[in-house]
């Protein structure tokens, strides 16, 4: 049984991509959203950053000064994988390899397959935060992950890019991938607009896990390495989806 499929058997996706058309969407808060939510579960985890040239994990996570070593410097051989491997101070359970900053050759899928699978023994969950677009984040998904988690606002040109990274992952024979809508307007919320979301997920085809509100203090907070309170509605809802991902049922919270 192939491992995307064992996954949806169990209900548990190990290995998640952040996906997306567009860039700007949110993948990589979210992706440090979830990794919080599955770390304050007790989950150990790793995010692998792969927007090359476009770093951004370190200031999230709060480990720029303790970064020395990249993803491109593992694949290209000069450290070990420990090495490249940065606990955040947000949470113990929460560890990063970050992007490189420049790469001497494009990343090689069979390379990063072989990596992730080295990995998945050492980590309940990895989460993949792909770079925006239909080229390399489709076929990376397809080579390694379980699940994809296609990130879109519910601006209406977001929402065609994700229908269109739906149908790319489907292409590519791979049909195991879940909706997180992001930026979701408060008045949205307050009006309990279900017909909005509904075009959202209608537009994208993708099954609905998860929506995250427009919050202040993601660009306040949680984009500058600090901790948000586990009272923080932001911090309730990256759990909440963690256990979704894992098959417990909670509804969606929005406040
Ligand atoms: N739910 C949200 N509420 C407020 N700001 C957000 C939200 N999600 C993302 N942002 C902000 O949007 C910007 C882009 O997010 P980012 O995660 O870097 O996108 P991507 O990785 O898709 O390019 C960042 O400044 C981030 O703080
Ligand atoms: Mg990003």
């Amino acid at each position: 049984m192939s491992a995307e499929k064992q996954a949806a058997a169990t209900n548990s996706y190990q290995v998640i991509t952040l996906t997306s058309g567009k860039g700007g969407v949110g993948k990589s808060t979210l992706c440090v959203g979830l990794g919080l939510g599955d770390a304050l579960r007790g989950k150990r985890v790793l995010l692998i950053e792969f927007d090359a040239g476009l770093r951004g994990l370190d200031l999230m996570l709060g480990i720029s000064d303790r970064v020395v070593y990249d993803l491109g410097d593992l694949l290209e051989g000069r450290c070990t994988i420990s090495k490249a491997i940065a606990e955040s101070p947000l949470n113990e359970n929460l560890n990063a390899i970050v992007a490189p900053v420049s790469l001497e050759a494009p990343m090689d899928l069979a390379d990063i397959r072989l990596l992730v699978e080295g990995l998945r023994p050492h980590f309940d969950r990895l989460i993949l935060d792909m770079p925006a677009g239909l080229g390399f984040s489709v076929k990376a998904t397809a080579a390694t992950a379980d699940l994809a988690l296609i990130v879109t606002t519910p601006d209406r040109i977001c929402v065609r890019d994700g229908g269109q990274m739906a149908r790319a992952l489907q292409k590519n024979g791979f049909e195991s991938h879940r909706l997180l809508i992001n930026r979701v307007d408060e008045r949205m919320i307050r009006r309990d607009s279900i017909t909005d979301l509904d075009a959202v997920i209608d537009g994208v085809g993708s099954q609905l896990i998860g929506v995250m509100p427009d919050d202040p203090d993601i660009q306040l907070k949680l984009t500058r390495g600090i901790a948000l309170r586990e009272s923080h509605r932001v911090t309730r809802i990256c759990r909440a989806l963690s256990q979704r991902l894992d098959g417990i049922y909670v509804p969606l919270i929005f406040s």
